[in-house]
């Protein structure tokens, strides 16, 4: 039964933030003799199931990386296909964040996107604004050393002192909690310009399931580890 000890259990400490670096569908695709993108495919269907799930049971933050400022440098061809798969996303989730509560956010420069993509982005920011349960960030074209640069440089523009409170409300997470859990899929043990300053205390999971293959059991099976670990923040 899905998750039915999660959520009869208080004793848990959920996390606020949850971070996941969804990696391996290209390789879930090969294995099964397929193009690299019928692995993107899948791994969009994971990303809903995953954020209902979150959803349901009470996390309040779920930021999930998309698409990377590094990403570019992929075959053109993919590259097209990832942009229509997200405008296709934005188009047809409305609903679903609606029927759960979820309110959408997006981080990363939007700029390098078609207008076409960032109005359906728009659309669903807004539309969504009033939802009180989950919020879902996508991280999209989204890169934290350039997030940071972005950052400080708008706190100049602005005649900021640049302190850690300046620059915690210059990042486009501004809205949002530190991390307090990074996964990331497929087996790969580094983080790949993922939220750098957000993730300073979180505490990292990293598991060889493939994106595709990612369930809800084993979210919730890594949520209870992470409720068992000792966080110090630099105490005894
Ligand atoms: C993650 O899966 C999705 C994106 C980065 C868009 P990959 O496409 O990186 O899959 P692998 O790592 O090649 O298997
Ligand atoms: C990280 O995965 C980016 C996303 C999941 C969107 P990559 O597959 O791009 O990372 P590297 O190249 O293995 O570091
Ligand atoms: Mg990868």
């Amino acid at each position: 039964m899905i998750n039915q000890q999660l959520l009869s259990t208080t004793d848990y400490q959920l996390p606020a933030h949850i971070a996941i670096i969804m990696d391996g569908n290209g390789r879930w695709a090969k294995d099964r003799g397929l193009n690299r993108t019928a692995g993107h495919e899948e791994g969009a269907k994971v990303v809903r199931k995953i954020t209902s799930y979150c959803a349901k049971i009470g996390i309040k933050y779920l930021t999930m990386y998309a698409f990377s400022t590094e990403n570019w440098n992929r075959p053109k061809l993919e590259v097209e296909f990832l942009m229509r798969l997200l405008e296709k996303y934005f188009k047809s989730e409305l609903k679903t964040y609606l029927d759960n509560n979820i309110r959408f956010r997006a981080i990363g420069d939007l700029e390098k996107f078609s207008k076409n993509l960032r109005q359906a982005i728009g659309e669903v920011e807004e539309k969504t604004l009033h939802c009180t349960g989950l919020t879902q960030i996508l991280a999209l074209n989204y890169g934290s050393r350039d997030e940071i640069t972005r950052a400080v440089n708008k706190a100049l523009n602005d005649d900021k002192e640049i302190t850690i409170d300046t620059i915690n409300s210059y990042l486009d997470t501004s809205f949002a909690p530190g991390v307090d859990l990074v996964i990331r899929t497929s087996g790969e043990v580094r983080v790949s310009n993922f939220l750098l300053w957000q993730s300073a205390y979180a505490e990292y999971f990293f598991t060889k399931t493939l994106w595709p293959d990612f369930t809800e059991y084993e979210l919730e099976d890594i949520i209870s580890d992470f409720s068992k670990r000792e966080r110090r923040f630099g105490g005894v």
